[in-house]
């Protein structure tokens, strides 16, 4: 553990609001990001400038929030969620894992796993097969695996 109980290998640029967060390792949070209150932001995961993540945001592995996007409060993002630039969630809302939000989209229900979800109000274009999202999730075990290492030898 560093310094303030941030993850060895996380990154937090400077200026950015962390507000009590609880991250896991191997995290990014670029400039002017803002994370609210009681969120939990899983291994591998990348939050890019601008984007807000309300409070009691949960967010699994391997997440991805790009630049300016907005999670409301109480979001939930499964493994390997995608949420394009300028996209908001809105509260509560729960987002299945490997389901990607295309920039400036407006998420109003749940998504389920493997969705493409685009426009205001979203819109599902495109499901992952069942075969996909198998693949998908045998493929990110391996860095949680790793991850789980090392964090015994931390
Ligand atoms: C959602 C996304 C991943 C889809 O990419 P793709 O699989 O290549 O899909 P396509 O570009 O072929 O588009 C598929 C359909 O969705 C529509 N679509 C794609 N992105 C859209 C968007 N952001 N808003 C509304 N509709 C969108 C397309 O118009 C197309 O519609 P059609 O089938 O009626 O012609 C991509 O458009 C996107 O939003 N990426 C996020 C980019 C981003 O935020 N980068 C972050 C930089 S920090």
């Amino acid at each position: 553990m560093a310094a303030h109980g941030i993850p060895f290998a996380t990154l937090i640029d400077p200026g950015v609001d962390l507000e009590g967060a609880e991250l896991a390792r191997d995290i990014i949070v670029y400039q002017n990001a803002t994370i609210g209150p009681q969120v939990s932001i899983g291994e591998a995961s990348a939050i890019f400038m601008g984007a807000v993540v309300g409070h009691e945001s949960q967010l699994s592995r391997c997440c991805v929030v790009a630049a300016n996007a907005v999670l409301n409060a109480r979001v939930q993002l499964g493994d390997g969620v995608y949420v394009g630039s300028n996209a908001s969630i809105l509260p509560e809302v729960k987002v299945g894992a490997w389901a990607t939000i295309a920039a400036g989209s407006m998420v109003m229900q749940n998504v389920p796993a493997g969705a493409t979800l685009t426009g205001v109000p979203g819109k599902i274009v495109y499901r992952l097969s069942q075969e996909e999202l198998a693949m998908r999730t045998a493929e990110a075990k391996p860095v949680a695996l790793r991850q789980e290492a090392g964090s015994r030898v931390a």
